[in-house]
């Protein structure tokens, strides 16, 4: 039973292969153990013609992948992935460079039904633990980070079902506080990611070391982004609480490009959602109707609720802007987007959107409150 099982009810024994984290992990289609554990010299040595011939060398037939589960295709995509992002931060296009690898991206993608290249997922959760860690540098540092990601997933899968959930209530239902609550215990997870982050991942490393292995890559004339950690979908959290009608153009277009990362039953909970009425939408409409400025309590339940869980959000993002800030200060960073593609600006963005909505709410729940339920 994986963490997911634990945390996500109905995923144990699931079906969907992508929640299969234990046997991902321990797949090594490509034989790649070996190779992945040299990385770090190769990469701290420069050396792109090991690389080269490294990722060469994994390259499998056609006829192979074809004949391979889900899992392994997912282990598989991970393990190519980390040359990928290594010759890359070395200046070489890897797919220019090994130009047989091409196909086996676009297989894999058909495959498992993602980018035609590694992702957060493949990097953190997907990855073995111990001896078999892949890293691009081997640093305890880099560990961390993954740590850090990696933490938050099962809380998002089971932030997943109580979103959905509260997508089918009304504030007015005693249900619509309670599916608030619970996910407000998942996002926590998310301070406690960035907390950990704070602690253990100093800014000037992630900029000048790790970074680097995170640019985009060419792939058949299309760019795609490293294993961000803004691939993390915290955006499905946001989309049913308050981003599906209350968000901008420019968060509305970052999220549309994010969510081509993720796992397919989270793009069809995107695409399910992204035109519903949030949780501080339907808020809104159901004060509008109390026109005697009175709340029913099963109404200001709902409001504090919400204001709760949009707290978390917004302590989140506060303390995420402070490291992300850091790392991206004139002294230090090296690139003018984040690995994700977007600046510091789409942060703050974020940050006041987050913000803007759980004073709205907050002020709610300060409504004087009517007798009757
Ligand atoms: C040194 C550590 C980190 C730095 C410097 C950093 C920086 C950034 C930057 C610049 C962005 C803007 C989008 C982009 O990447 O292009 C971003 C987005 C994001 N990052 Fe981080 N990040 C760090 C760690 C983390 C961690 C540990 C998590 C959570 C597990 C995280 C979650 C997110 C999320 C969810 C977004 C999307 C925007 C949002 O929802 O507010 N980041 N990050």
């Amino acid at each position: 039973m994986t963490l997911y099982d634990l945390v996500a009810p109905g995923t144990a024994g699931c079906a969907e292969p992508r929640y299969r984290i234990a046997d991902i992990r321990a797949a090594d289609p490509l034989g790649a153990d070996a190779v992945l554990a040299a990385l770090p010299a190769m990469n701290r040595d420069a050396d792109v013609p090991a690389l080269t011939v490294a990722l060469r060398a994994l390259v499998p037939d056609l006829d192979r992948v074809a004949g391979w589960s889900v899992v392994e295709a997912l282990a598989a995509m991970r393990d190519i992935g980390m040359l990928l992002g290594s010759l890359k931060r070395h200046g070489t296009e890897p797919v220019a460079a090994v130009p047989d690898v091409l196909p086996v991206l676009e297989a894999l993608a058909r495959r498992t039904d993602m980018v035609p290249r590694d992702t957060v997922h493949h990097y953190t959760t997907w990855n073995p633990l111990g001896r078999r860690q892949r890293m691009y540098t081997g640093e305890q540092i880099e560990a961390h980070l993954q740590e850090a990601v990696r933490m938050v997933f099962p809380c998002l899968v089971a932030a997943l079902d109580t979103c959905g959930e509260l997508a089918r209530l009304e504030p007015y239902d005693p249900g619509f506080a309670v599916a608030l609550d619970r996910t407000a215990q998942h996002v926590q997870t998310m301070v406690d990611s960035i907390d950990f982050t704070v602690a253990h991942v100093p800014p000037a490393f992630f900029a000048r070391t790790l970074r680097p292995y995170f640019e985009e890559i060419d792939v058949d004339g299309r760019d795609y982004l490293g294993p961000a950690a803004a691939q993390v979908p915290l955006w499905l959290i946001d989309l049913t609480l308050w981003q599906s009608d209350r968000s901008t153009p420019e968060y509305d277009d970052f999220l549309t490009e994010t969510a081509r990362y993720s796992l397919p039953p989270w793009r069809a909970f995107h695409a399910a959602h992204r035109a519903g009425t949030s949780a501080v939408g339907k808020l809104s409409a159901a004060l509008s109707w109390e026109t005697v400025h009175r709340m029913p309590p099963r109404l200001t339940a709902s409001a504090v609720s919400l204001a709760r869980v949009l707290r978390v959000l917004k302590t989140f993002r506060a303390r995420h802007m402070g490291i992300a800030r850091k790392a991206y200060s004139d002294d230090l960073r090296l690139y003018d987007e984040g690995s994700g593609g977007a600046p510091l600006a789409l942060l703050r963005a974020v940050l006041d959107l987050t913000r803007d909505n759980e004073t709205l709410v907050r002020r709610a729940t300060q409504r004087p409150r009517t007798g009757a339920a």
